[in-house]
């Protein structure tokens, strides 16, 4: 099974970036996220289409089910790798229903416990997304949920691809990934801390320290200078 890793940002720049390193499979956008950059949200989003070819998702800003739908078919024009991003509640369900019928690829989110997902198990949706991070920040876990919400799914409808999203750090991620996410969401700041590892810069920092200290004969032939 080949996982899939989106970058959890609306930032050209961080997406360009993170591209460059292989790690953007596709694109989780939310009108926070949207909120932080500037200009016309709908061309900043074409912007993004048409940088990444895999699927961008566009997250729904209405509460009622007709105006949601009114809404994903206004954010499809986009661009075809659009993924309309719903809320995990009942009017999300019923826009959910609705639109799944009408060819449109749908990400659920704000998934905060396996039970939730009930209601989307006879809907063709694309990837239900399971926040982790997010519960953190209300002084919960939800590491041991994951493993839950992929065994869940792969039970009730395995069209269905778990999206593991708001992951704040590694060990989010393994879990994430050992739980068996098909993908997984990760924020520029994420991937900045995983890979500026303490250990490793320190450990990189030990042995630069420990050849420096050497003569330069010593270090003649070696290095690429004199
Ligand atoms: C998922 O649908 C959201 O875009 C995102 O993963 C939420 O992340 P946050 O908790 O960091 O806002």
């Amino acid at each position: 099974m080949k996982i899939l890793f989106f970058l959890d940002t609306a930032s050209i720049d961080d997406i360009v970036y993170w591209n460059n390193f292989g790690l953007v499979d596709g694109v989780t956008t939310n009108p926070i996220l949207l909120s932080k950059e500037s200009g016309n949200a709908y061309s900043h989003l074409k912007k993004i289409c048409s940088i990444i070819k895999g699927p961008v998702s566009a997250q729904v800003t209405e509460k009622d089910s007709s105006k949601m739908i009114e809404q994903a078919k206004k954010l499809k024009s986009i661009s075809k790798n659009i993924m309309i991003k719903l809320p995990c509640t009942l009017e999300g369900a019923k826009a959910a229903k609705i639109i799944s019928k009408q060819g449109y690829k749908i990400n659920i989110t704000l998934g905060f416990e396996p039970s939730q997902y009930l209601l989307f198990r006879n809907i063709n949706i694309t990837y239900f997304s399971f926040i982790i991070g997010r519960m953190e920040d209300f002084g919960k876990s939800n590491i041991e949920n994951v493993y839950s919400i992929s065994k869940f799914i792969k039970k009730l409808n395995p069209k269905t691809k778990l999206l593991s999203a708001s992951i704040r750090n590694g060990e989010q991620l393994t879990h994430a990934l050992l739980a068996g996410s098909e993908a997984i969401t990760i924020p520029p700041s994420t991937w900045k801390k995983i890979f500026s590892n303490e250990f490793t810069i320190s450990g990189e920092k030990d042995f630069i320290n420990s050849w420096d200290a050497l003569s330069t004969n010593r270090k003649k032939g070696y290095e690429i200078k004199k």
